[in-house]
Parts: C-alpha cells; structure tokens; sequence
C-alpha cells in the first residue's frame, strides 16, 4: 500500500499530471472513499492534462466518455447505483472492453460482479482544507 498526501490543489495537480503521464490502454482505476474528498476533481484535472477539457461530474449520467486521441477517457460513478438502478443494467463488461481507453471509476465498490481482474484501488480520506489523503493498492 502507498500513501500520498496532497495539501492543495496545486498539488492534485501534480499527482494528477505524473498519473497522466503513466497511463497506459485498459488501466482501471477503482476509486471509493469519502463523500466530495476529490475524486472528480482528480479525474477533471487528470483529463485536462490529456487535452480533454470538459469533464463534468457523472453523478447523474453514470458514465461519462471522452474519446480522445491517444488515450479515451471513460470516467463512471456508481453512486446511484445502489437504490435507484441496478448496476446490471450498464453492460460494464462491454465498457471495460473499449480500446485505447482508460477508465475512472468513482465508488467502485459498487460493482460487485462487475469488478475487473486487473485494477489499480485508490482511496480518498478529506483532511483540513485542502488537505487530501489517498491510497493505493494494487489488485490482481
Ligand atoms: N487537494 C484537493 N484535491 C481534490 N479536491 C480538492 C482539494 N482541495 C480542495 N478540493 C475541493 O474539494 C472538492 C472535491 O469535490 P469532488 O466533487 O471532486 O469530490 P468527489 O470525491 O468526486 O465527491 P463525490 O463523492 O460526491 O463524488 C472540490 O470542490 C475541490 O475543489
Ligand atoms: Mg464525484
């Protein structure tokens, strides 16, 4: 397990453009943790160092795409997926099997059976200001 600690936004930013720079086709990222710790905020300002530019929250459309050259974008939200719509309705296999895409998952730990073989986990604990915890785990 590692740990990072950010202390603003600048330093999202940072973390946000080495993980950019990293990111190969089919990398998951499973994300859970607290309630606006910033977790899209991450994913907005991971995006706009692809180039990709206008991400918004997918609360409320589920998944959000970004096709994008080299690398998409697919960037989900399990959040209503608990009481308002069954996670079986979104044909997660067929999502995860895009190519050149990379994906974001927020509240990952609703997917259950839909879960991946191959995943990178990130937790996000809020801390004072803008102080954010976050760690990873990487699962096989
Ligand atoms: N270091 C930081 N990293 C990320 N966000 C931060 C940081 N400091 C302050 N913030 C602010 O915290 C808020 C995080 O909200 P965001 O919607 O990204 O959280 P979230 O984890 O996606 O929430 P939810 O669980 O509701 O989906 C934003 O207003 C952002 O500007
Ligand atoms: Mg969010």
């Amino acid at each position: 397990m590692k740990t990072v600690n950010l202390e603003s936004l600048d330093a999202l930013s940072i973390f946000a453009a080495e993980i950019a720079g990293a990111l190969k086709p089919g990398d998951i990222f499973l994300m859970d943790g607290d309630l606006g710790a910033g977790k899209t905020t991450f994913v907005r300002t991971l995006c706009e160092h692809l180039g990709i530019s206008n991400v918004s929250s997918p609360t409320f459309n589920i998944i959000n795409r970004y096709d994008s050259d080299p690398l998409s974008v697919c960037h989900m939200d399990l959040y209503r997926c608990e009481s308002e719509m069954s996670i079986d309705l979104l044909d997660l296999d067929e999502v995860f099997a895009r190519p050149n895409t990379v994906f974001f998952v927020e509240w990952a730990s609703r997917l259950g059976r839909f879960m991946p073989e191959t995943y990178m986990k990130m937790n996000w604990e809020l801390g004072e200001g803008e102080c954010r915890t976050i760690s990873f785990d990487s699962g096989t």
